[in-house]
């Protein structure tokens, strides 16, 4: 190939990722997803591997990403803040392993893994164990002092503590580094709450952190739920003698600050392989979005052996996931009507695989989304997905738009029962007026009384309660307590046969008995959650309290806003509701009482305990854990939190060693326990 056709190509891979290191270090509004970012990356690296003599100075391979914006302070980074290399596969992955073995002359390393969080990097400076300043990566050499917003996440220690048991004090200077994430389920809820007020909904977690940084306001940042995962040190005086990454981040642990999930020890290139197929399986059940895992050598001589090659340190690899972005066209966009009237819009796709799962539909939130992605019917458009996220659209590729594309506008009346639309002041959400008239808020009324945290009645899945519907048969939540007199017409329905119904109307019968907490989160009043409802229970005690509660009196308990007071009041206000509550009444509803609310911050952990203890009995440990809402587990796994230990302890112990998982000795839990009682 002609020399300068070679310079040509590598110009224009050069000039497309300089483009998109712009949108994504600078603009935080990456344009095309990450693995497509990689495979240009890729595509320039083995054309320069391949054509050594033409690598271009300016290449982006020869530095690190975007530049720092100007609105904040620039800080120089006195250690710079370094890339990763990338490998895909068990092949890249030995090839790096078999580098290293070279450089290290035969010897064969050990490799701590890591979680390859996917936020943002950000250097932490203490002097003399206060935090003095807070910076972004920016371009690698210098980044922006985002002092003011690192100071509202909630785990980042402000100040270290005294004296730990390695230095009996803190260093005089130590700059920490890791990564700053907004963790899955806070995202989910951020988005849902900007859909809400039809403000901007964020692509992914990764945009969403980073947009908080970058604010001027400390406020926003302080709103949202971002959370600081540390890993590595960059500075410390006096130094800090850790032989190794993996010592290094126990200290860090120590010394108050957070470290992800998962982390690993392991002796050799296969066991690497182990952990990655393991976290790919795990990905969805984890917290925080990764996009890989990240592979270091762990020892810290071998590490300064090995060094660096301009953008990346030898010592360490990113070991990326497979793509989580796919392309599909939209053959239609519907509007979907919620319990509460919400219009949502709803694109049906040409169905896609997007990592491992099958999307045929993706939600766009609301009609000021719609304007905004500028998306249309017949598009083409970046499909996006990872662990409980639910997919959405992340780009739309406007290049390739049909002729025949069609824009989507508001309905003016509902799709279900054409009663008006309308948008009500300070919110971005369209309803329907329809109220209890309109069916689709009748069925998902019906839905959400029936669900399983409501009066959970067995049987009734969706399918029935459309049908049950659809057929007349009900129309409100009370007919179903005189479903008994519809035998003839229920056994006419598809698939409901003598066995079914006996089952379903015994289910309903059983569901009369149930605690007021339920009833009240049931009823499907706006604002009011499970948690919501089990705290109005608590206050007014009976029903006929509840319902009549005045605005004061409701504001006065905990949780209760004003928004939710009001929409209470409005509630039963109606006389179609009261109506319906007072039928429910006369069919035999009645409450039990309610199991005390518990505080449960332990909930949904599995936790393993080991070795003998002295203060209490295995047995007692473990009621305590359940109490506060842990599960107890007799074996080890990927999945244990954390370990107690005791005298003796054996191989659950080496096992828990290995996994990286937290360990708590005997005062250390008893310490735990007593810092959880309220
Ligand atoms: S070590 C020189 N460890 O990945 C060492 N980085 O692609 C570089 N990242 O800028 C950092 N999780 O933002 C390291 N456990 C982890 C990481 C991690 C995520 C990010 C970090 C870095 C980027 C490099």
């Amino acid at each position: 190939m002609p020399s300068h056709s070679i310079i040509d190509q590598m110009q224009t891979l050069i000039n497309v990722l300089r483009q998109h290191n712009h949108a994504y270090y600078v603009l935080d509004q990456p344009v095309i997803s990450d693995s497509e970012y990689d495979h240009l990356f890729q595509r320039l690296k083995a054309l320069e591997e391949q054509y050594p003599e033409f690598i271009q100075t300016h290449s982006p391979t020869q530095q690190v990403g975007g530049q720092a914006i100007a609105k904040f302070q620039t800080i120089h980074h006195q250690v710079p803040m370094l890339s990763l290399g990338n490998v895909f596969n068990f092949q890249e992955l030995c090839a790096f392993d078999q580098r290293i073995r070279e450089r290290l002359f035969g010897q064969s390393p050990a490799y701590d893994v890591e979680l390859k969080l996917d936020g943002l990097a950000i250097a932490l400076h203490y002097q003399d164990g206060q935090l003095v300043q807070g910076v972004t990566r920016g371009d690698g050499q210098q980044g922006e002092d985002i002092t003011h917003n690192v100071v509202t996440i909630r785990n980042v220690p402000l100040a270290l503590p005294l004296s730990d048991p390695q230095h009996q004090r803190f260093p005089h200077r130590l700059e920490v580094r890791g990564e700053v994430v907004i963790p899955k389920l806070g995202f989910e809820k951020l988005n849902r709450e900007a859909s809400l007020y039809g403000e901007k909904i964020f692509a992914n977690p990764r945009n969403a952190a980073a947009g908080s940084l970058r604010q001027l306001d400390p406020q926003i940042a302080a709103k949202r739920p971002l959370a600081f995962y540390a890993y590595s040190i960059a500075q410390c005086e006096p130094p800090h003698n850790l032989k190794s990454q993996h010592d290094a981040l126990q200290w860090l642990k120590q010394l108050g600050f957070d470290i992800a999930e998962r982390q690993w020890l392991v002796h050799d290139i296969e066991g690497v392989q182990t952990c990655y197929q393991h976290v790919l399986q795990e990905r969805d059940h984890l917290q925080v979005e990764i996009d890989g895992i990240v592979v270091k050598v762990n020892d810290f001589n071998q590490q300064t052996q090995l060094g660096f090659l301009s953008r990346e340190p030898r010592w360490a690899t990113a070991y990326k996931f497979p793509a989580q972005a796919a392309l599909t066209t939209i053959n239609n966009i519907e509007w979907q009507v919620g319990r509460t009237g919400t219009l949502t819009p709803v694109a049906r796709l040409t169905p896609v695989k997007v990592g491992g799962v099958t999307v045929s539909n993706v939600t766009l939130h609301n009609i000021s989304e719609i304007q905004r992605l500028d998306v249309r019917v017949g598009d083409t458009v970046s499909v996006y997905r990872t662990g409980d996220v639910i997919p959405k659209v992340e780009k739309v590729w406007h290049e390739f738009r049909p002729d025949n594309a069609l824009s989507v506008l508001l309905p003016r009346h509902c799709p279900i029962c054409a009663s008006p639309v309308v948008i009500l002041e300070g919110e971005a959400i369209a309803r329907c007026t329809g109220g209890l008239y309109c069916a689709a808020q009748r069925i998902e009324t019906i839905r959400h009384f029936v669900s399983r945290k409501a009066m959970d009645i067995d049987g009734l899945g969706d399918k029935w309660v459309e049908a049950l519907v659809h057929q007349g048969i009900i129309h409100t939540v009370a007919d179903l307590y005189h479903l008994n007199n519809h035998r003839e017409q229920l056994l006419k329905l598809d698939k409901m046969g003598q066995k079914s119904l006996h089952n379903l109307l015994e289910a309903i019968e059983q569901s009369k008995e149930v605690t007021l907490s339920r009833f009240i989160y049931a009823l499907g009043i706006r604002g009011v959650g499970e948690t919501t409802a089990s705290m109005l229970a608590q206050h007014f005690g009976t029903l006929e309290q509840f319902m009549q509660a005045e605005l004061a009196e409701l504001k006065k308990v905990p949780d209760i806003g004003d928004n939710t007071a009001q929409w209470i009041i409005d509630f039963f206000n109606a006389s179609h509701n009261t109506d319906i509550v007072h039928q429910l009444i006369e069919s035999g509803i009645s409450f039990k009482a309610s199991a005390p609310l518990s505080y449960q911050p332990l909930n949904g952990q599995s936790w393993v305990i080991t070795g003998t203890l002295h203060t209490l009995t295995r047995d007692e440990a473990a009621q305590q854990l359940q109490a506060l809402g842990a599960r107890v587990s007799g074996s080890v796994s990927a999945k244990t939190k954390a370990v107690v230990v005791g005298e003796k302890a054996g191989s659950k112990l080496d096992k828990a060693q290995k996994l990286g998982i937290t360990l708590y000795n005997e005062a250390q839990f008893i310490e735990l326990l007593d810092r959880f009682k309220v």
